[in-house]
């Protein structure tokens, strides 16, 4: 049973102005009284009669009626004068949670007030009769009226909620599902979600009056409300848009709280708008951490994968908030795991994404590649997923796959009823820009985001088609080959991946542990997989994974299987871009003479750019005018 919160007081108190406040507050419903008087009572009032028991006995029962309706449901709060003590019973009966708030002032001041209100039908004529009847309660919160409505909110919100240890700001998939993994462990929570006219109304209490485990849980739309509700300094989740979205709740919570709080951004922030507002929280002694969270709605639900990177310190505050609600990895500790200051936090996730493009991308092309060129159905390229998904390829990117490929509606793939055009928000091109800004070769994941890119190229696509008639031939490779191309070009993903954040980590000088960032990414994310938990080991004893035993000879026992596939896959006419990805960077990075000399030369022939000796690496740059070797026309 939800909570009815009743204001009352006389005529002119001002019950009507601090109910509806309140909702807006809260985001519960409110009910006035006033409105619940059958015409011939307000008749009766506008001719200057005061009401009688027997005059107010079915109005009380019609409001008495809504709070039972209301207790059952969200909860309201109900202004109605409840003057006397009997009126008081009457409306309490049946109800569980009843609080009483009873707004107290002298007859002048209200009076006074009541002459501002021409349009009520009260007249202040009636103000006598109602102080006469007035019963003083002594069950009730009793409130100044001097004090401004919003003190007088404050005051009945403080006494009603016991503070909340945590706060959550955004209930949009994610914010709903951690919220609800936070309350199933116990934590007592003030949940917010702004409110929008005809969009997004009463969230919070919404969400609350649906799920049990919300019992204890207080919604709100009103932002100091809120913040007034949890323990001070207080620890607050925010899970709203990356970008402008950020930014608005920051600015609009930086006042309001108490020094040394503590605020998560639990969103897919840019790890550098995730530095600027590590300093600009600090010159408002707030903490600011930046935490990547993996693993969709299910994940946040049940338990997601956290990548909290900022100050020790404040980590320290919320560091058993986050790793209660957390995945745990196989050894049972929680996939949420430290990753340095700044924004680093932010910063793996990002890459975490980045390796997530290129991994989904490797299952299509691998899909592609047994549809396409060995005209397999998708009901038996799920049975060979699930075949590899039972060894060390599964992961869950696979698995998702497998009960992908399996749905059949009316006789047709559900998949072949998709539109072809690859969507994205954001984090796989960040991923790339930022590999590229830091010099790292991150050639799955640009691959994978550019096929994203040509696949939404639909009118070019269809035009291209028409003009340059497709050319293909039969495939000629076996399904072991495309096993080992996955396996292969699946380890070039992650090696890619971790070298990335190592050039990082290197530049902002983060002391990320790498072993530990792979825990992490165990369990709860999206790119959990076998080969992720054998990282965390590879990772404890070298940070190149590519130089430890077990990969080296995995590298070599799959290099058959990528060129034949990749081979076979091009000059069958099919584009595979991550795995031709994979295989261009494995020889790449193998060969002892690669042809960038040549492009050393060309730089230098038209830029005066400069080369070095092979002899001298370190020597002198060399520039050479190389138009007087020119014999040619
Ligand atoms: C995760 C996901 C999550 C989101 C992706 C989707 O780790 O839980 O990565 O962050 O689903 O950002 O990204 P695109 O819409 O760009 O594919």
């Amino acid at each position: 049973m939800k909570q009815i919160l009743y204001i009352i007081g006389v005529s002119g108190s001002g019950k009507t102005t601090i109910g509806r406040l309140l909702s807006q507050k809260t985001g519960l419903p409110f009910f006035d009284a006033d409105d619940f008087h059958p015409t011939q009572n307000i008749d009766k009032m506008k001719a200057g009669i005061p009401l009688t028991d027997n005059d107010r006995k079915d109005w009380l029962a019609a409001i008495h009626q809504t709070a039972l309706a209301q207790a059952a449901t969200n909860g309201a709060i109900i202004a109605c004068s409840a003057l006397k003590e009997n009126y008081r019973r009457q409306l309490s009966q049946g109800l569980q949670d009843v609080k009483w708030f009873f707004l107290n002032g002298s007859y002048e001041v209200i009076r006074n007030r009541m002459e501002q209100r021409p349009d009520h039908y009260m007249p202040p004529a009636l103000l006598q009769s109602q102080f006469d009847t007035l019963e003083i309660p002594a069950n009730a919160l009793e409130l100044n009226i001097a004090g401004s409505p919003d003190e007088i909110c404050t005051a009945i919100l403080n006494s009603i909620y016991q503070p909340s240890s945590f706060g959550i700001i955004g209930l949009g998939v994610m914010g709903k599902s951690l919220a609800r993994n936070f309350a199933s462990k116990g934590i007592r929570l003030s949940l917010f979600n702004r409110f929008v006219k005809g969009k997004e109304e009463h969230i919070a209490q919404q969400f609350i009056t649906a799920h049990p485990e919300l019992a204890t849980a207080k919604g709100f739309e009103d932002l100091p409300a809120f913040v007034q509700s949890l323990t001070q300094p207080s620890c607050i989740l925010i899970m709203v848009n990356a970008g402008t979205a950020t930014d608005e709740v920051m600015n609009g919570l930086l006042p309001l709280l108490s020094t040394g709080s503590v605020i998560i951004d639990g969103g897919n922030a840019y790890f550098k708008d995730t530095e600027r507002r590590i300093q600009l929280a600090k010159q408002n002694n707030i903490n600011w951490i930046g935490a990547g969270i993996s693993g969709g709605e299910e994940g946040a639900l049940n338990g997601p994968s956290i990548m909290p990177g900022g100050e020790t310190e404040a980590y320290s505050r919320v560091q058993p908030f986050l790793e209660m609600i957390a995945a745990k990895d196989e050894n049972g500790r929680p996939c949420c795991n430290y990753t340095g200051s700044g924004g680093s936090g932010h910063f793996v996730k990002m890459i975490h994404n980045g390796i997530e493009y290129a991994g989904m991308q490797l299952i299509a092309e691998v899909y592609y590649i047994l549809r396409k060129g060995l005209q397999k159905d998708p009901g038996e390229i799920a049975a060979i997923f699930a075949e590899w998904n039972s060894g060390t390829l599964s992961s869950y990117l696979l698995s998702i796959t497998i009960d992908i490929l399996q749905a059949k509606e009316n006789d047709q793939w559900l998949l072949d009823t998709i539109d072809a055009k690859a969507e994205s928000k954001g984090t796989g091109s960040l991923a790339t820009q930022t590999a590229a800004e830091l010099g790292s070769p991150a050639g799955m994941m640009t691959s994978a985001l550019f096929a994203r890119f040509l696949s939404a190229q639909t009118g070019l696509r269809q035009q291209a088609a028409a003009i340059h008639p497709a050319y293909s031939s039969p495939l000629s490779v076996s399904v072991e080959d495309i096993r080992q191309s996955y396996e292969l070009a699946r380890i070039i993903n992650h090696h890619q991946g971790f070298e990335v954040i190592k050039a990082a980590a290197q530049e902002y000088n983060w002391e990320i542990n790498l072993s530990a960032l792979a825990a992490t990414w165990t369990n709860g994310c999206i790119i959990r997989s076998a080969l992720m938990n054998r990282l965390m080991e590879i990772l404890q004893e070298t940070d190149t994974m590519l130089f430890n035993e077990e990969i080296i000879s995995l590298v070599n026992a799959n290099q058959p299987g990528l060129r034949n596939t990749v081979a076979a896959a091009l000059t069958g006419g099919l584009a595979v871009p991550a795995l031709s990805e994979a295989l261009n960077y494995i020889l790449a990075l193998t060969e002892a003479d690669p042809p960038m000399n040549l492009i050393q030369a060309q730089r230098d022939y038209f830029g005066a750019h400069t080369y070095r000796l092979k002899s001298d690496p370190e020597g002198s740059p060399i520039h050479t005018d190389w138009k007087k070797f020119r014999s040619h026309n």
